[in-house]
């Protein structure tokens, strides 16, 4: 059976909610009738303002929580308090990501490379997944499936990489790729009902994209609404054998 048609009264979490992609899910998960409860991590206060307008509106339905994914212990303190809440979760989706901020950009050449910059990458892109699968084990180890799945990149693709560039956001993408799919093995034998998965959203218009999206075709760069529904699609599609898999939007599959 599909993961969609065992949706009933679920409980979700969405990790980097404040903006974008992770935004775009708590909306679309609110306007489900199958969730019953929703919970939207955020890092910061000032970026975070549409999703407390979002609880405002939906008290019962919404909880949110601060969680700065390099911090474990801001995990662990998060997942305790997600526990005196509920006992079970069914949906977890990790849409936290770095690309660029106002002091760093992705590397074009090697002259480019520094340690601090590359670790950067990889706490925020990979080691915060990873994180989270060792901590929400209790959460998603129940006798209903649950998925986690994690926005990776088609650029952190190997075997797809044809055009070189940004050095730490594909290695670390890459990275994720890698720690998910291992922690998949781990979770068929200590949770056998929850799918891991890896999911590439397409180029979707938000602040991570902005800097980049010249180039891009119209047709090609989707608004949050519609990555989010062509995602929970690709979600909803989900069975037992696609654990520790990664898909492209369209629910096509990509090579590591
Ligand atoms: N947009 C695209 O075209 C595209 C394409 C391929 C893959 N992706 C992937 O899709 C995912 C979502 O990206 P997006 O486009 O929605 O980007 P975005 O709008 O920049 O959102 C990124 C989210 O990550 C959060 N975040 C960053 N560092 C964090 C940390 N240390 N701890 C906790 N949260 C942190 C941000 O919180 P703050 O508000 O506090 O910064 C924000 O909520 C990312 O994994 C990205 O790599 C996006």
């Amino acid at each position: 059976m599909s993961f969609g048609a065992t949706l009933n009264q679920a409980n979700a979490l969405v990790i980097g909610a404040s903006q974008g992609i992770g935004l775009g899910f708590v909306r679309q998960l609110l306007q489900d009738g199958r969730i019953a409860k929703v919970t939207g991590t955020y890092r910061q206060r000032e970026t975070a303002q549409a999703l407390f307008d979002l609880q405002t509106k939906h008290p019962d339905r919404l909880a949110v929580l601060p969680l700065d994914v390099t911090q474990e212990a801001e995990i662990e303190r998060a997942i305790a308090s997600l526990q005196q809440q509920c006992d079970r979760l069914h949906l977890v989706i990790y849409c936290v990501g770095l690309l660029h901020s106002d002091s760093m950009q992705p590397e074009k050449s090697l002259r480019q490379l520094n340690t601090d910059q590359l670790l950067q990458y990889f706490q925020v892109n990979s080691i915060g997944a990873a994180l989270l699968a060792k901590h929400l084990l209790p959460l998603l180890k129940h006798d209903q499936p649950s998925v986690y799945g994690a926005i990776s990149a088609k650029v952190g693709s190997i075997g797809d990489n044809g055009l070189g560039g940004w050095y730490g956001y594909r290695a670390s993408k890459a990275a994720l790729n890698m720690l998910m799919k291992t922690a998949a093995i781990e979770y068929s034998r200590k949770s056998p009902k929850t799918i891991m998965t890896l999911l590439h959203p397409g180029t979707t218009d938000t602040r991570l994209s902005a800097p980049f999206q010249r180039n891009v075709p119209p047709e090609k760069l989707f608004s949050v609404e519609r990555t989010v529904s062509q995602l929970m699609a690709v979600i909803e599609n989900l069975g037992p054998n696609d654990s520790g898999s990664f898909f492209s939007w369209d629910g096509s599959r990509l090579p590591w």
